[in-house]
């Protein structure tokens, strides 16, 4: 098969079941003849892995809200140049967990940045690197929050008061209403296989 490979991402908040419809996705496109790379942020190549660490340890103020918004966006950059536009230019289609509607979400919105200004950074970081769909996993508010609060091995950034995480989940919403051709929210609620039917609706008109 010729042409580009799609680039879809994952998103959503703490504790909405994200990993587990990573691998159940995969598996479902690869069902359907997909040749595909699986590939996660914030990492995904070496040198993102490493800035992971930096940006996931230590004390919450370890970063000031711009340091860290750049630091994703360096993150980003050389997993996008290293692993995802290989992958798709040779035609193979890239599942991302987060991408780069995470730094809009948690960084410009629930930050106070900007999402303007974040997504100028990363388009800086990315060019044109957009994903062909983002499929955003969302629960009600007041579950994510309940989920967000008993989130027991959160990283620095999941560790963060339900003030911020219900922001992320505005934000989300927000760049929902302002792309809905590339942003989709999904009901993350119900059973996981119910989940996935959702999320590979949404993926229909990409389909082969
Ligand atoms: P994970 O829990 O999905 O591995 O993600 C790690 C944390 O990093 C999660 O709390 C969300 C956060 N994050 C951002 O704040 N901005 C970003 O751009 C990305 C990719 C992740």
């Amino acid at each position: 098969m010729s042409g580009r490979g799609k680039f879809i991402s994952l998103e959503g908040g703490e504790g909405v079941g994200k990993s587990t419809q990573v691998k159940a996705l995969a598996a479902a496109l690869r069902q359907r003849g997909i040749a595909l790379v699986e590939t996660r942020e914030p990492g995904g190549s070496d040198g993102a892995e490493k800035i992971r660490e930096l940006l996931l340890t230590g004390d919450d103020g370890r970063w000031s809200a711009r340091a860290e918004a750049l630091l994703f966006a360096a993150a980003r950059a050389d997993h996008a140049e290293k692993t995802i536009r290989p992958a798709i230019e040779a035609g193979t289609w890239v599942l991302c967990d987060r991408f780069v509607d995470s730094s809009l979400a948690y960084q410009g919105g629930a930050l106070d940045l900007g999402i303007a200004e974040v997504r100028a950074v990363n388009q800086f970081a990315i060019g044109e690197l957009f994903p062909d769909r983002t499929l955003v996993l969302a629960l009600a508010e007041g579950g994510a929050r309940a989920r967000a609060r008993d989130n027991e091995d959160s990283d620095r950034i999941g560790g963060r008061p339900a003030g911020y995480h219900q922001r992320v989940d505005l934000a989300f919403r927000q760049i929902a209403a302002e792309e809905p051709g590339r942003v989709r929210i999904v009901d993350a609620s119900g059973s996981p296989d119910e989940v996935t039917r959702r999320l590979l609706d949404q993926l229909e008109d990409l389909l082969p």
